[in-house]
């Protein structure tokens, strides 16, 4: 099993004090962070662009950049991210008409794969992915916003997939998505999760002590 990686979203950050905050979290041991890009299109809502990106790697920050691409067309802006410095880039399969095309643009672009599933969508898809992805994301809430209320029934849909990742044994990560705190990490590592997102439950932690919301979630 990898080693718990716990990526903060910047989608709940004081945005504008984005760097500082950015820099607190990775200070208190988060290990990624995790860029959640909307284009009231594809959901509901509107974020960042590539330039945010590259303005956290100029603030100097070094960490692995997770971005989350809530977006369609989706390939228009992975170049772009990857050249801001993106480390990852997740894309959600229904918003590409050539999912192996998107897949093999990322790598073109020197970032790691990941593939996002929403909570309605079953994982037909995954077994056609072996060795072709880096991480495999679980939405626990549908995409759009910060601070929803977690979906349990998505933590059987985690096993499942820890099942076959398990078969891989090529390192995959299984990432999840939404709503996660406190109250339902061990359940959701209990699933098979390695890799936990976590907005509101990070940034959105009392008198901004992240270490004492970083201890929540490494039970
Ligand atoms: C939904 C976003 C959120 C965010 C996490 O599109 O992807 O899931 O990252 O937000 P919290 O942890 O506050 O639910
Ligand atoms: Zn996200």
């Amino acid at each position: 099993m990898n080693k718990l990686i716990i990526a903060p979203s910047i989608l709940s950050a004081d945005l504008a004090n984005l760097g500082a905050d950015v820099k607190a979290a990775l200070d208190a041991g988060c290990d990624w962070i995790h860029f959640d890009v909307m284009d009231n299109h594809y959901v509901p809502n509107l974020t960042f662009g590539p330039d945010i990106c590259r303005a956290l790697r100029n603030y100097g920050i070094t960490a692995p950049i997770d971005v989350h691409l809530m977006i369609k067309p989706v390939d228009g802006l992975i170049p772009a991210f990857a050249k801001a410095g993106a480390t990852s880039i997740s894309f959600h399969p229904d918003a590409t008409s050539n999912i192996d095309a998107t897949i093999n643009l990322i790598k073109q672009h020197g970032c790691q794969v990941g593939v996002v599933f929403n909570p309605a969508v079953p994982l037909d898809l995954l077994s056609s992915l072996k060795g072709k992805i880096d991480l495999v994301l679980l939405m626990s809430v549908n995409p759009g916003f910060g601070g929803q209320s977690f979906m349990p029934h998505v933590l059987e849909k985690a096993q499942q997939a820890r099942a076959i990742l398990d078969l891989w044994q090529d390192g995959t990560r299984l990432q999840m998505d939404g709503g996660i705190n406190k109250d339902n990490i061990a359940a959701v590592l209990k699933s098979g999760v390695d890799t936990v997102v976590a907005g509101s439950a990070i940034f959105g932690y009392p008198n901004k002590n992240y270490i004492a919301a970083v201890n929540s979630l490494r039970v």
